[in-house]
């Protein structure tokens, strides 16, 4: 029986362990339960063009809106296939027990998510992620209880294993209660060990995802790509440890965006987007709502005070908790302060349409990796991808036979981030980017010591010096205009020095 070994429990994790249990034996390697896992934090949904309410949609419409939203940047083959599979995974992902929100002929329901101009995101109120993990782990434990499934929680990745044909075969792990370090070798391995939260301190993101996985993988000749494309989600709030989302779906519901102009509401995105409004794509959102604040001088407001209030407290359930529970503010009346958010990195690991990297045997899924999203992700995409890539990641791993001897394992354990780094990559790697805040932060870091994160944050603030455009979410001050010679992916290799290449 082949042995697949998978970094990471959320939902691109447990899908990959799932798909390759029918013929493995699968190691699923996390520090944490899944249900503590970043999956558990999408709220809005999971896009596919079901087509159940007349809308005239298809897999070929959402294949154009992926593009047009990662600004024609994204892995086209990839894309292809991701929204192709769309209607299949929801279809899947209900069969195994997610608990989607129907209409009332018992169909799916579908609600409108930026970038999109058709009903396509399929949701469970706004807890979408929590029910899809629920599903999952009620799936794999059924597999565990066969033996095919052995769950490893509180193990903590520390490198990859190859073999001397340059195959990965395997990780070692260092135990977080004891300390024990132990190797796991299988013929294949998937990463799925999601974004590069710690980069920039408060995100919306889990504090799990603190991007060491990433950046060892890169110091160990595993290729990146896009490192420059940061997701800021426009609806973002501050509370007292992180930044909390308010659901792209409360725009979606109808909620508006508003700033304070001479005593009266200013709508902005109605006034400068009338087509699509507070449903453009959300790095144009995200801009807005800076330049309507004087770049974050006054309050912008999301408002939902005229839906009605059962869509707030049923379909939009989890925006009526963060704002009680942590803003002691009650949406049904008041409106929301919002500003935008570290939320999702485009760029990652780089992969081809089967999930594969550069390295024979490794594998990526999730949003650790990078092919779908291009330039901007359009929100309700990040759950699909996921699921997707686990899937397809798990279908080619199987396909892997490792022929080669396995060299030497390296067991250094990770340092403490340094305490400046979230402060340097904040300033230079905000909304708005430019040569001399860059090549600054750039500076700062090199008068760091050189740890793998380290390296993976100058890797990204190279990349984005390297871009000499603006597209999607990297906009430079320097640099306005789109540049059809930049119509391509940004790419790191590390060979003790920091590579980047666009192709
Ligand atoms: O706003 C949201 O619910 C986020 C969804 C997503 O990023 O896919």
């Amino acid at each position: 029986m082949k042995r697949i070994i998978v970094v990471g429990a959320g939902v691109a994790g447990l899908t990959a362990a799932i798909k390759a249990s029918d013929n493995a034996v699968v190691d699923l390697i996390s520090p944490d339960y899944s249900e503590r896992s970043q999956s558990v934090m999408a709220m809005g949904g999971i896009n596919a063009s079901l087509n159940t309410k007349g809308q005239n949609d298809s897999s070929e419409q959402h294949f154009i809106d992926t593009m047009r939203g990662g600004c024609e940047i994204n892995d086209v083959d990839a894309v292809f296939k991701l929204t192709n599979d769309a209607p299949k995974i929801v279809e899947w992902l209900s069969k195994i027990g997610t608990n989607f929100t129907r209409d009332s002929y018992g169909n799916i329901d579908l609600r409108y998510f930026g970038g999109q101009k058709k009903q396509r995101t399929a949701y469970a109120g706004a807890r979408t992620g929590k029910q899809i993990v629920t599903a999952l782990v009620n799936q794999c434990r059924k597999y565990e209880d066969y033996g095919n499934i052995i769950r490893h929680v509180g193990w903590r990745f520390l490198s990859l294993i190859f073999t001397d044909n340059n195959e990965c075969v395997g990780v070692v792990c260092v135990n977080e209660d004891d300390g024990e370090i132990k190797s796991f070798v299988g013929d294949a391995v998937i990463i799925a060990s999601g974004g590069l939260n710690s980069l920039f301190g408060k995100t919306v993101g889990s504090t799990q995802n603190d991007g060491y996985v990433t950046a060892k993988l890169l110091t160990q000749g595993v290729q990146l790509s896009n490192l420059e494309m940061i997701q800021y989600h426009p609806t973002t709030v501050l509370t007292p440890n992180k930044r909390m989302l308010i659901t792209e779906a409360a725009r979606g519901e109808g909620g508006k965006l508003y700033v304070m102009r001479d005593n009266t509401k200013y709508y902005f995105m109605q006034e400068w987007y009338p087509e699509m409004a507070e449903l453009m794509p959300r790095d144009v959102v995200s801009r807005s709502i800076y330049k309507a604040s004087s770049g974050g001088e006054k309050e912008v407001y999301l408002d939902i005070t005229h839906l009605d209030k059962d869509t707030i407290k049923v379909k939009l359930d989890e925006v009526y908790d963060v704002c009680t529970q942590y803003l002691n503010l009650n949406p049904i009346v008041e409106p929301i302060p919002v500003f935008p958010g570290v939320h999702y990195f485009m760029g990652g690991i780089k992969t081809d349409a089967n999930h594969k990297t550069n390295i024979r045997g490794l594998y990526a899924a999730g949003e650790c990796s990078s092919q779908y999203h291009g330039a901007n992700r359009l929100g309700g995409n990040s759950l699909l991808g996921a699921i997707h890539g686990g899937w397809i990641a798990a279908e080619n791993a199987l396909l892997e036979n490792p022929s080669g001897k396995i060299i030497q394992k390296e067991t250094t354990l990770p340092t403490q981030n340094d305490v400046r780094l979230a402060e340097i990559m904040s300033r230079s790697m905000g909304l708005y980017r430019d040569d001399e805040n860059l090549n600054k932060g750039l500076d700062e870091l090199s008068n760091m010591k050189e740890t793998p994160i380290i390296i993976l944050a100058k890797a990204c603030i190279l990349s984005a010096l390297e871009r000499k455009e603006s597209r999607g979410a990297h906009q430079r001050i320097d640099y306005p205009k789109t540049v059809l010679e930049f119509e391509k992916t940004s790419n790191v290799l590390y060979d003790g020095e920091i590579n980047i290449f666009f192709e």
